[in-house]
């Protein structure tokens, strides 16, 4: 098989670079090692930013979005018994929007066949070669090995992925910070405590009340890194959530059969650089934030981007000055998400080794931010998200 674009991952970034090269003109093929099924009803990430949402109006893949999607114009947190809500429609006239991410790469992925793409599902890629001129992807599918050349590859394979290890060990650099603590994720078949995202600080730790729709609540709570769910029984999962709630006007906790709960480790990590001849990483594959901001979707969107732009660039516009500064404009951004999110990440979760100075010291920093209106209007521009490049030149 041949192709212009090989792109490896059939998640958020490499559907949407897959649809935005074929609104221009340019064949991709989508590799993907999970099914179709797997890749479309996993639970993952769910907040989109402005940015992201609007991109994807731009481009025709709003349609399900647009009628399922919760805009948001504020969010809340709670610390020290009291809440304040930031409203970004007010302070910086952004909002973000509900969307969960495996609704979104089911509607990318769908409109990629109807308009006559290709993405192999159940397609593992094995081995990459020829990144300094002509790569070649080797893969398995329908129990066959196969091998796909390809102009570029996009290895959009997320964390555990195959195209950053291939590149030569001597050229990249990682960088690292592994949290003390894990979030227990909790899908409740319930009505959400707020309309928007409540933040939640407590002494006995951080959670994140979120939803998927008006009945179904998506809450997060703060444990340890090593925890296990056999450590947490329903009734220390409704105290621990009460609790660290607490009481507020307008809050409420509403009980529900608990439908899916899992525990993941919180990261931040970034390999520079993010391409390597005709290799160009995006998304999970090059970055990891914790899930705090809730920058990761979004992230590998707006990577996607600057992808694309570069790519139709060369081929539209035999320019190649894009695709050189390809690594320089997403890490200006991929570091700004990530601090953003070590920041609401160490501001919000008490270490477990806290001493009661390092307590006080935090709700002091959350009184500072969220006492001010520069504070408030810092953390609106990040969350609701930094400006995106054009995805065409
Ligand atoms: N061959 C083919 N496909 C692969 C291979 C391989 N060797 N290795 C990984 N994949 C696939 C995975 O099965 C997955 O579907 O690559 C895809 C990567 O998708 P994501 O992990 O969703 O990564 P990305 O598109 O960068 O989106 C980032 O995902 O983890 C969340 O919080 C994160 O929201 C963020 C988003
Ligand atoms: C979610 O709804 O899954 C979600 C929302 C905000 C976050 C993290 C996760 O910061």
């Amino acid at each position: 098989m041949r192709t212009q674009v090989a792109i490896i991952g059939a998640g958020p970034a490499g559907l949407l670079l897959s649809h935005l090269l074929h609104l221009e003109g340019i064949q991709s093929v989508v590799l993907e090692s999970r099914s179709y099924e797997y890749c479309t009803t996993r639970i993952r990430a769910g907040l989109m930013e402005q940015n992201t949402v609007d991109l994807l109006n731009e481009v025709g893949l709003a349609d399900n979005l647009n009628r399922f999607g919760l805009p948001h114009d504020g969010v809340q947190f709670t610390f020290d018994g009291a809440c304040h809500r930031i409203d970004m429609q007010e302070l910086i006239g952004r909002r973000v929007t509900i969307y969960a991410q495996q609704l979104i790469v089911k509607d990318m992925a769908d409109v990629r066949r109807r308009d006559g793409g290709t993405i192999l599902f159940e397609a593992e890629a094995t081995a990459i070669s020829g990144l300094d001129d002509r790569p070649v992807v080797t893969f398995t599918h329908e129990g066959e090995l196969k091998t796909l050349e390809c102009d570029f590859l996009a290895g959009c394979d997320g964390f555990h992925g195959i195209s950053r290890p291939a590149m030569p060990e001597a050229v990249r650099r990682d960088y690292d910070r592994v949290y003390p603590f894990g979030w227990l994720g909790l899908l409740i078949a319930a009505v959400p405590p707020s309309e928007e995202l409540v933040y939640s600080h407590s002494d006995s730790g951080f959670a994140l009340f979120s939803m998927r729709s008006e009945e179904l609540t998506r809450a997060y709570l703060q444990v340890r890194p090593d925890d296990h769910l056999d450590n947490w029984p329903a009734e220390r999962i409704w105290s621990e959530l009460r609790g660290r709630l607490g009481d507020h006007e307008g809050l409420k906790l509403n009980e529900g059969e608990i439908l899916q709960q899992a525990i993941t480790p919180m990261r931040s990590w970034v390999s520079e650089p993010m391409q390597y001849g005709k290799l160009f990483l995006a998304g999970d594959s090059a970055h990891i934030v914790p899930p705090t901001g809730a920058k990761g979707m979004n992230l590998a969107m707006a990577d996607i981007c600057a992808l694309s732009r570069a790519l139709l660039d060369h081929y539209k516009n035999n320019r190649s000055g894009y695709l050189e500064s390809y690594t320089k404009t997403c890490l200006d951004r991929v570091w700004r998400a990530e601090h953003f999110s070590w920041w609401m990440t160490t501001m919000l979760h008490p270490p477990y080794d806290a001493n009661p100075f390092d307590l006080k010291r935090q709700i002091a920093e959350l009184r500072t931010v969220f006492g001010s209106d520069a504070g408030c209007r810092l953390v609106a521009e990040n969350y609701a998200g930094l400006p995106v490049v054009p995805w065409r030149p």
